[in-house]
């Protein structure tokens, strides 16, 4: 395993929509691998392929210690509403609120491609919400109260 190096805003592949996982072979176990980390060592709940440079369909996070890998994760449900702080290991130093479901259930693949399904609830509905946002080119800052004022301080888009 090793750390990878996380790319930070205004980097422009982090606006890029990465291509769904096709082929679970050894170099998806590597990156996965790596996220974790990458992810533990920078103390995130989550990171998404994209912020490694890798701009494919794929997620870790860790959610109260529980460990999850998301490859080409989907919402297909989500209901009611949180609104809290939020962070990103590819935004630095700037936290913002950002509304987001209280509830979602996510349709994924595990790293050898079986499909399966999680239902979750607060941080896990924030953060699935805020790594698939990445795989779509989406920073939270897009979202936050102040995000654009950042956005505009980085000279970003
Ligand atoms: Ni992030």
């Amino acid at each position: 395993m090793a750390k990878r190096k996380v790319l930070k805003f205004p980097d422009e592949r982090l606006r890029k929509i990465s291509k769904p996982v096709i082929e679970f072979d050894d170099e998806l176990f590597e990156l996965l691998d790596d996220m974790r980390e990458t992810m533990y060592a920078n103390d995130g709940m989550g990171l998404a392929a994209p912020q490694v440079g890798v701009l494919i369909r794929a997620v870790v996070m860790d959610i109260n210690g529980n460990f999850f890998e998301l490859i080409n994760p989907k919402i297909t449900f989500q209901e009611g509403e949180q609104i809290d702080e939020e962070g990103c290991l590819s935004v630095g130093n700037f936290n913002d609120k950002v509304k987001r479901p209280m509830k979602v259930t996510v349709e994924a693949q595990d790293r050898l491609g079986y499909k399966y399904q999680i239902t979750g609830e607060k941080y896990f509905a924030r953060c699935v919400c805020h790594e698939i946002d990445h795989l779509d080119g989406k920073l939270f800052i897009d979202k936050s109260e102040n995000g654009k004022e950042f956005i505009k301080k980085c000279g970003g888009k």
